[in-house]
């Protein structure tokens, strides 16, 4: 793989400065966004004065864990527009996610919100080793979702030239990716995998495609699947995290010369760590769920908001800016199967960890008796799919996840091609528990 470090000169100062300095810049700007979410926004209002506080009670960075959280189902109850702290005709772009029940959440964004979001987007591209006059194919999903058009604008910035592919038609995209030889590709791990297994397909060695670097996020991946792809490819790949309602994608990046963890963009996002009963604030170094507040956002200022995503907070390398732990998944895709919490990305990890099985898996919740139970797709390598190579993965496998995870599955391994493939984020989680 070739060395991407990005020159120290090509980096924002902010990037590289003293934490004092990083703290200053976050209180001054945290000040404001409390102000602005007080003034402007009704539920802030009412919120805050529920809660007995005020912005201007605000006096040191750790104040903020007086202030109340803001969830998810809050951007619900004001749909669509109801956290805008801007009038309409000062808005600029919309972005909404689906949702699998209720209503999407819709996120609004100003003219300024835009150019810090593909500043910020720039900023995580060059740390990933792009830089200006690189050519970069774009495959996350264009439309309401932010992955699309959030990467695109950030491309632009850096300078570098966009190949604005956007998710699907798999054969497309190696036939581009082989034609243009861009230097990067943006897209979720899962479908990169999805990727891989066409170019195969169509005989054509991946290691010997022109990408150097893969900015891989919006689901979350093991350190097992960024061998398996970085191996397949002979290529980084590289850890982007973001979500909608702080901005999109960009909100932290991994450093390539690294790759130990994501850089938060502290400038403007402040990050805590929660303990998810609780809600009291833990230290760096501690695993819970991850909180955030706009610092300079206009559209919609978040106010402590519930990530559900589950790390920790660890000092900065690279860079001065805390880094966040590979996010390993969310409190709400957590399985509790007898007792035993189990994440899909842990049965990643098992099925990448077996040479006769192909990348991809699912899993599959069902009802045996009363009982909650798990069934694990996962498919053969063509050279293993014979039915007694099959059955053997099925018993390492199966005895791998009672070891390590602990909990007792029944593993399918069907031939190749019978689990579902990914076009953007994969669905990792079948409930089917309800269904007989
Ligand atoms: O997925 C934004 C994005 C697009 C990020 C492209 C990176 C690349 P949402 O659709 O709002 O936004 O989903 C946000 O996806 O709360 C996490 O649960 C998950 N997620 C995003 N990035 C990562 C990552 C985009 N690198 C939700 N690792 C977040 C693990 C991730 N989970």
């Amino acid at each position: 793989m070739k060395d991407l470090t990005p020159k120290r000169s090509d980096l924002e100062p902010i990037e590289i400065a003293s934490r004092d300095e990083i703290a200053g810049l976050q209180l001054e700007r945290m000040r404001w966004s409390l102000k602005h979410a007080y003034d402007n926004v009704v539920m802030y209002k009412q919120r805050f004065d529920e809660a007995g506080v005020h912005p201007d009670d605000l006096k040191s960075l750790s104040d903020l864990s007086k202030f109340p959280f803001t969830y998810k189902d809050d951007l619900r109850a004001n749909y669509p527009f109801g956290l805008s702290a801007v009038p309409m005709d000062q808005l600029a772009r919309i972005h909404a996610s689906s949702g699998t029940t209720g209503k999407s959440t819709v996120v609004v964004y100003t003219p300024n919100d835009i150019d810090m979001w593909a500043n910020m987007m720039a900023r995580s591209l060059r740390a990933s080793g792009l830089r200006a006059g690189d050519m970069v194919h774009n495959a996350y999903g264009y439309g309401l979702f932010t992955g699309g058009l959030g990467a695109h604008y950030g491309i632009e910035r850096l300078g570098a030239i966009v190949v604005p592919m956007g998710g699907g038609q798999t054969e497309k995209q190696i036939e581009l990716i082989t034609d243009f030889k861009p230097k990067g590709i943006l897209v979720t791990p899962s479908y990169m995998l999805n990727i891989l297994e066409a170019y195969r397909a169509a005989g054509i060695d991946p290691r010997s495609c022109s990408l150097d670097v893969g900015v891989f996020g919006a689901e979350p991946w093991t350190n097992a699947m960024r061998e398996e792809i970085e191996d397949a490819f002979d290529m980084h790949a590289v850890d982007i995290y973001g979500l909608s309602e702080i901005m999109g994608p960009g909100v932290a990046n991994e450093c390539v010369e690294t790759k130990d963890g994501l850089h938060i963009w502290e400038d403007h996002f402040y990050p805590e760590i929660i303990d998810p009963e609780t809600g009291e604030v833990l230290e760096d170094g501690e695993k819970g769920e991850l909180v955030f507040t706009t610092l300079t956002k206009e559209g919609i200022p978040m106010i402590r908001y519930r990530t559900r995503d589950l790390t920790r907070l660890m000092p900065g390398t690279a860079r001065s800016m805390r880094r966040m732990e590979k996010v390993t998944g969310r409190s709400d895709d957590m399985i509790i199967l007898r007792g035993v919490n189990v994440f899909p990305t842990q049965v990643e990890e098992q099925v990448m960890a077996i040479d006769a099985l192909a990348p991809y898996f699912q899993i599959e919740l069902h009802k045996s008796g009363r009982m909650d139970a798990m069934r694990v797709h996962v498919e053969a390598l063509p050279e293993s799919a014979d039915d007694a190579a099959r059955s053997a993965s099925a018993e390492t496998l199966t005895k791998k996840i009672k070891e390590i995870i602990g909990v007792s599955t029944e593993v399918v391994v069907g031939t190749p091609g019978t689990v579902a493939r990914s076009q953007g984020k994969a669905v990792r989680v079948v409930d089917n528990r309800n269904k007989d």
